[in-house]
């Protein structure tokens, strides 16, 4: 069936293959984004676009009263934990009051479900050992963005008790994939394919001491992101709050080793001293995902399709 979605942050790397994903299903797509982090080249040309920031009122407001979407995909965010620490205030005020501008006009202007992009990376705070953070394991955000996540998920639940507004949770794990900004400080995948294609040194920050293999991630491809979204805008996972992962710990050198063999390069692996705020080890159990929605792409094949693209996509 087509439906009208609105997807948030449709400029970024997340929103835009989501963007890309509807469009392709037939779907009447709009994005909203102030452009901030996303990219002109990423808006799809078959998607309206709405250039606003959330945290205008009445800018959100006029969007949804114009598109009138059924289904709302909200991806747009302060995304990086590093400014979450340097400016709360800002991150609260995109992540959560802006988010609380959204849900005021979804429900105005009667959207059917948003699907929410949370953070099970940041969201569970550190995951010792062999574990896999669940999703009724007990939170432990320790960062801003954290808080600001876990802080939207606790206002959806309650718009869901006294509005019976419906929303679906996905707590993604560290995502990857083409059109991801290698310029930035987080996204090692980005960062690595594009300096082993330039011949670049790279560098592992250190897990706990300067030379070890560094922290230990589970890396998610876009495409099963990307999946969830698709599924969840159906209404098909229902008002559920899922992890979106793989459950596979890796740590920074493999994921260095793996883009090497790939692109067939090798460069110098520097190493540098521990990040603050960095947690060690979140890896993220994927047992009801894989139920829901089959097994994830695997890392090799991952990595094999970002490679691919960074190689031929210049700087
Ligand atoms: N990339 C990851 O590993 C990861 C992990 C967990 C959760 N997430 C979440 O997924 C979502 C997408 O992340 P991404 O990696 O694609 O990041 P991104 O920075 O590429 O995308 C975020 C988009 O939101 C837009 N935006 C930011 N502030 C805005 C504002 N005030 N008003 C309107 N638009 C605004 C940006 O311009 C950008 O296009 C975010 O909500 C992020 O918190 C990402």
């Amino acid at each position: 069936m087509r439906v009208r979605v609105l997807v948030t942050g449709g400029a970024g790397f997340i929103g835009s293959h989501i963007v890309e994903a509807l469009v392709s299903a037939g779907h009447e797509t709009a994005v909203a984004d102030d452009l901030s982090t996303g990219r002109e080249r990423n808006l799809h040309p078959a998607a309206r676009f709405y250039r606003l920031d959330i945290r205008d009122p009445a800018a959100v407001d006029r969007c949804l009263a114009e598109f009138r979407p059924a289904a709302v995909s909200h991806q747009a965010a302060q995304t990086s934990v590093a400014v979450s620490t340097r400016e709360p205030a800002r991150d609260a005020e995109i992540n959560v009051l802006g988010t609380i501008h959204l849900l005021g006009a979804c429900v105005r202007h009667g959207v059917e479900r948003l699907v929410f992009a949370s953070t099970g990376g940041a969201i569970y705070g550190e995951v010792e050992g062999e574990r896999r953070a669940k999703v009724g394991d007990q939170t432990h955000p320790l960062s801003p963005y954290a808080c600001s996540k876990l802080a939207v998920e606790h206002y959806l639940d309650a718009w869901r008790a006294e509005l019976g507004f419906h929303s679906t949770v996905l707590r993604y794990a560290n995502v990857y994939g083409p059109r991801q900004d290698p310029h930035g400080e987080a996204g090692v995948v980005a960062i690595f394919a594009r300096r082993i294609l330039d011949g670049s040194a790279i560098q592992i920050n250190a897990m706990r001491d300067i030379g070890d293999d560094g922290c230990i991630r589970d890396y998610v491809y876009v495409g099963d992101v990307v999946r969830a979204n698709l599924t969840a805008l159906a209404g098909k996972l229902g008002d559920r709050t899922i992890n979106v992962c793989t459950g596979v710990a890796a740590d920074t050198k493999a994921i260095a080793r793996g883009l090497m063999a790939e692109l067939g390069r090798t460069v110098t692996i520097g190493h540098g001293p521990r990040r603050a705020g960095d947690l060690l080890r979140s890896v993220l159990d994927p047992t009801e995902m894989e139920a829901l929605l089959g097994a994830p792409v695997g890392l090799e094949a991952g990595l094999a399709e970002t490679g691919r693209w960074f190689r031929e996509h210049g700087p």
